[in-house]
C-alpha cells in the first residue's frame, strides 16, 4: 500500500463549521478545497474537547486547524483553545498547528500560543484556495520529518519499483507469488513487507556490519537519543547483544563477576568466554520476589573474599582483576538500581560494567528514572569504568521481534575502540540482517526522541490508576470482612508533609516523583531486608499483584489462592499475564497498554472472585484443563482447588524449599564451559533427579518462578546443594499431583515412568 497525503489527516476544528453564515460557509470551501484540489483528508471536529480526544487517540494526524474564536458564553464549550494547544503540544512539538482566525482577532492571541503554532490564518480575508495551499505546503514538509532517515531510505527505495537481481530469493515479493502458500504468505503480509526486503548490495542503505552509511548514521543517531558513546543494532536480541559484550573483553580464565539473576545469555556468554564467574547473590523475600543484591557486595574487599573462597580459580589467577561485571537492571519484578551508586563502588573493583537492561529501554525517556538506569549522564569528575547495557528495544518499545540495541559509555579513562569492539560485534552477526528490523530500530529512536516522554506519562499515569483503583477496591471489600487482590507496592506515602494511604496521593505527585517508588528501610511494605538508602525503586509500570495465602512474615495462611489458578483462568479470557510466582503474579503496563485493556483485566479479577466465592466447578472455571485431565479435576470446584493447592505448598512447605535452594551457590566442579565441552565430546548422559546427588549438571537449570539458576552447568549437586535437590523434588511431586501446572524449567526435560513425570537433566558422565 502505498503511504499518501491523504494518510495524514488535517483536524479542522471550529464549532462554526456547520453554521449557515460567512465563516461556515468559508470553512466548508476550506475542506473542499483540501480534499478535492490539493487531495488530502480532512476530519472535522465541532468541540476543542472532541479534538483532544481525536488527538490524543490518533498520531496520524498530519496538521491541525484550531479556530481560535472563542465560543459564546454558554455555547457548553469547557475547553480552550489553549489548553486544546497545551495538549497537543505536551504530546507532539513538531506537528503544524494552524490558528484559524479573523484579521482583527490576532492582537487577542497571547505571544505564548503564538510561540507554539506555525501559522496563524485569516479565515475571511485570504481565498480558500490559497489557505488549502499553504496547509498543505506544511503538511508535506511534516510528513517528511516523520520518517527517520534509514526507514525513509527503505520507503524510497522500495517506492523506486526497482528491479531485483539480488538476494533475497523471493525478489521483492515475486517469488512468493509462485506457488500458493507463497501466494498467501504475500497477501497476509503486504506487498511492502517483501519490498523493503532487501540485500546487503544495496548501497544507498550502508552497511550495518562495518556501520557505514545510513544504517551507521541511524545507530550514531540512536548512540545521541539514547546517551551513549556508540550504540550498536543487534538483530538478534539481547541474548547475542550480552555474548558481544562479554565476547569483546573477556578470553579464557578470566574472572567475571555476575548477578546469579542474570538470564540465560550470560551463561553462554560464560561458555563461549570460558570466564571463571563468581556471583553475587540477589536478597529475596518472604513472598519469593527476586530482591536487590546488596550494595556491600560490590566492595572490593566482598568480590575479592569471593575469589579467594572460589575453589577453581587458579591461586596464581587470584590476583588478577575482575574483567567483567553483569547485573540485571531493572529485575523482572521492576527494581531498578541507582546506577550512580553502583558506579561508585565498582569503579575500583571491575574493568568493565555491563547492566542487562533487557527490560528496561525506556527508563532514560522519563524523569521518574533519574540515575537509576546504566546510559545516565555522567558527573564530569566521576571516574568509572566503560560502561555497557543491553536493550531488548523489542520488548518494551517499539521494535520488531529479536531487535535490540547495544548501548557503551567509554570509561573515564578508558575508551572502547570500535575497530577492536566490531570484531565481536561481527562474530554474533548475520551477512544478511533483516532492513526492517534495522527501520524498526530507527523508529523506536525517532518515537522516543519525539515523543518519549509524553508515551512514558501516559503508561505511568494508567499503571497509577490501576495501581490506586485496586488499593481502593481492596481496601473496601477488607473494610467489610472480604477478600481481594493486592498489590506489592508501599501503603503509604509521606505527601506534602503528612502520611497518606497510597491511594489517597495525589496521581500526579506519583507520576512525576522518584520519592514514593524508593524502597526504604523503615517502610518494610517490599519485605526486602537491610535495603539501604536510595539504592533502588520500583518501577510503577510493572505491576505485580499478590493473592491471597502469605502473611507478610512468610508464614502461610490457612486459606490462600495460588497465582497460578488466577493466572490460568485470566488466560482462558484472553488475559495474558508476564510471570507468575506462587502468590503473586506480574503485569507490564507499558506504552502499547489501552485503558480497555485495563478495565478487561479488572472485571476478570472481580468475576474471578465471585466464581471463587460460590465454588463453580472447574468444568465452567477451566474447562481446558477439566477436558485434558478428567481424572484429576472433574467434580472439583474453584475454591477447593485453591484450597487443595494450597495445602499442599504450605504442608510441603514449598516456598521455604525455595527459599533454601535460592540461598546457595552450589560448588563449582568446572567451568561452565568446560561443563559445555562436555556437551561437544558427549560425555554426558541424562540423569533423573532421583539419582542427581553428586552429579555435576552440563547445562543450567532454570526454574520459573523465580527465573534464577538454580544449577549452573559445572556445579555440584553434593550435600551443600541438597536444599536445590529437595527443591526440585517438590516441584516434582507438585507437578504429578496437579498436571496442568508444570512449570517452565528450563535445562529439565519430564519423562514417564509407571504413569509419573520425572525430572531428568543432562549431566557430566561418570
Ligand atoms: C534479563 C534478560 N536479559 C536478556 C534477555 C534476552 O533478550 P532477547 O529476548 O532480546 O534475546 C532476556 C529475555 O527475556 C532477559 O530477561
Amino acid at each position: 500500500m502505498k503511504i499518501t497525503k491523504r494518510s495524514w489527516p488535517v483536524l479542522l476544528v471550529s464549532g462554526q463549521f456547520d453554521m449557515p453564515n460567512d465563516e461556515g460557509m468559508r470553512l466548508r470551501e476550506l475542506e473542499s478545497e483540501l480534499t478535492e484540489v490539493q487531495k488530502c483528508s480532512v476530519i472535522t471536529s465541532y468541540s476543542y474537547e472532541d479534538a483532544a480526544e481525536i488527538f490524543i487517540s490518533r498520531a496520524d494526524l498530519g496538521t491541525i486547524l484550531i479556530d481560535w474564536d472563542l465560543p459564546e458564553e454558554g455555547t457548553g464549550e469547557e475547553m480552550s483553545p489553549e489548553i486544546l494547544l497545551e495538549t497537543i503540544r505536551k504530546r507532539n512539538l513538531n506537528i503544524p498547528v494552524c490558528l484559524l482566525t479573523e484579521r482583527l482577532g490576532v492582537k487577542k492571541i497571547p505571544t505564548h500560543v503564538l510561540e507554539n503554532i506555525n501559522e496563524c490564518l485569516w479565515k475571511t480575508a485570504d481565498t480558500s484556495e490559497f489557505l488549502a495551499g499553504r496547509i498543505e505546503a506544511l503538511l508535506t514538509r511534516y510528513i517528511q520529518s516523520v520518517y527517520p532517515d534509514f526507514f525513509a531510505q527503505i520507503v524510497n527505495y522500495s517506492a523506486a519499483y526497482k528491479y531485483a537481481w539480488h538476494t533475497p530469493g523471493h525478489m521483492g515479493g515475486e517469488g512468493f507469488l509462485k506457488s500458493p502458500a507463497g501466494v498467501a504468505m504475500h497477501k497476509f503480509y503486504g506487498e511492502n513487507m517483501f519490498r523493503a526486503d532487501l540485500s546487503i548490495s544495496v548501497p544507498e542503505l550502508g552497511s550495518l556490519l562495518d556501520h557505514s552509511g545510513v544504517a551507521g548514521d541511524a545507530e550514531k543517531n540512536s548512540a545521541r537519543v539514547f546517551g551513549s558513546d556508540m550504540t550498536y543494532y543487534v538483530l538478534n536480541g539481547t541474548s547475542h547483544a550480552n555474548q558481544i559484550i562479554w565476547r569483546s573483553q573477556l578470553l579464557r580464565d578470566d574472572i567475571a563477576f555476575v548477578d546469579r539473576n542474570c538470564h540465560k545469555s550470560l551463561n553462554y556468554a560464560m561458555v563461549i568466554t570460558e570466564a571463571y564467574p563468581v556471583y553475587m547473590v540477589p536478597r529475596r523475600n518472604k513472598r519469593g520476589i527476586i530482591g536487590p543484591c546488596r550494595l556491600s557486595e560490590f566492595s572490593r574487599e566482598s568480590i575479592s573474599q569471593k575469589i579467594e573462597e572460589n575453589r577453581l580459580i587458579p591461586e596464581e589467577k587470584k590476583q588478577n582483576s575482575v574483567k567483567m561485571s553483569a547485573l540485571t537492571n531493572s529485575t523482572y519484578d521492576g527494581l531498578c538500581y541507582n546506577v550512580v551508586n553502583i558506579k561508585k563502588q565498582l569503579k575500583k573493583s571491575v574493568e568493565n560494567l555491563h547492566f542487562d537492561e533487557a527490560w528496561y529501554a525506556y527508563a532514560r525517556f522519563h524523569p521518574i528514572y533519574t540515575d537509576h538506569f546504566a546510559m545516565t549522564d555522567d558527573d564530569v569528575n566521576e571516574e568509572h569504568p566503560p560502561i555497557f547495557s543491553s536493550q531488548s528495544t523489542h520488548k518494551l518499545l517499539t521494535a520488531l521481534s529479536q531487535a535490540s540495541m547495544l548501548h557503551i559509555k567509554n570509561g573515564s579513562h578508558a575508551a572502547i575502540n570500535p575497530d577492536e569492539f566490531n570484531e565481536s560485534y561481527m562474530m554474533h552477526s548475520s551477512t544478511s540482517p533483516q532492513y526492517s528490523m534495522i527501520a524498526s530500530l530507527d523508529v523506536a529512536t525517532k518515537m522516543m526522541e519525539d515523543s518519549g516522554k509524553g508515551l512514558l506519562d501516559d503508561a505511568i499515569l494508567e499503571a497509577v490508576t490501576m495501581r490506586q483503583k485496586v488499593a481502593m477496591i481492596t481496601r473496601e471489600l477488607r473494610g467489610k470482612g472480604e477478600w481481594f487482590f493486592a498489590m506489592w507496592q508501599p501503603e503509604k506515602i509521606e505527601h506534602e508533609g503528612k502520611i497518606k494511604r497510597f491511594e489517597e496521593v495525589p496521581s500526579s505527585y506519583l507520576c512525576e516523583n522518584q520519592a514514593p517508588w524508593i524502597l526504604g528501610a523503615d517502610d518494610n511494605w517490599h519485605g526486602f531486608e537491610d535495603i539501604e538508602d536510595n539504592y533502588v525503586m520500583l518501577d510503577p509500570i510493572k505491576l505485580t499483584f499478590t493473592t491471597p495465602g502469605l502473611y507478610e512474615d512468610g508464614t502461610m495462611e490457612e486459606e490462600g489462592i495460588p497465582a497460578s489458578v488466577v493466572t490460568n483462568y485470566l488466560i482462558n479470557h484472553g488475559i495474558v499475564c508476564e510471570k507468575t510466582d506462587y502468590y503473586s503474579f506480574l503485569l507490564l503496563n507499558s506504552i502499547g497498554t489501552t485503558k480497555a485493556k485495563q478495565g478487561s483485566f479488572l472485571s476478570g479479577l472481580l468475576k474471578f472472585k465471585e466464581l471463587y466465592g460460590k465454588n463453580v466447578s472447574l468444568k465452567f472455571v477451566q474447562p481446558d484443563l477439566v477436558r485434558k485431565f478428567p481424572e484429576v479435576y472433574d467434580g472439583t470446584g474453584l475454591k477447593d482447588h485453591c484450597r487443595q493447592m494450597h495445602k499442599y505448598i504450605k504442608n510441603n512447605k514449598l516456598l521455604d524449599k525455595m527459599q533454601a535452594a535460592f540461598q546457595i551457590i552450589p560448588d563449582q566442579a568446572m567451568k561452565p564451559a568446560e561443563a559445555y565441552h562436555a556437551v561437544v565430546r558427549k560425555n554426558v548422559e541424562y540423569v533423573d533427579l532421583d539419582d542427581m546427588l553428586d552429579r555435576i549438571p552440563a547445562v543450567m537449570v532454570v526454574p520459573y518462578p523465580p527465573g534464577i539458576p538454580v544449577m549452573m552447568g559445572g556445579e555440584i549437586m553434593d550435600s551443600k546443594a541438597e536444599p536445590i535437590y529437595e527443591y526440585l523434588k517438590a516441584l516434582q511431586d507438585f507437578e504429578n499431583l496437579f498436571p496442568g501446572y508444570e512449570s517452565d524449567i528450563h535445562g529439565v526435560e519430564r519423562v514417564e515412568r509407571e504413569g509419573k513425570n520425572c525430572f531428568r537433566t543432562l549431566c557430566i558422565r561418570k
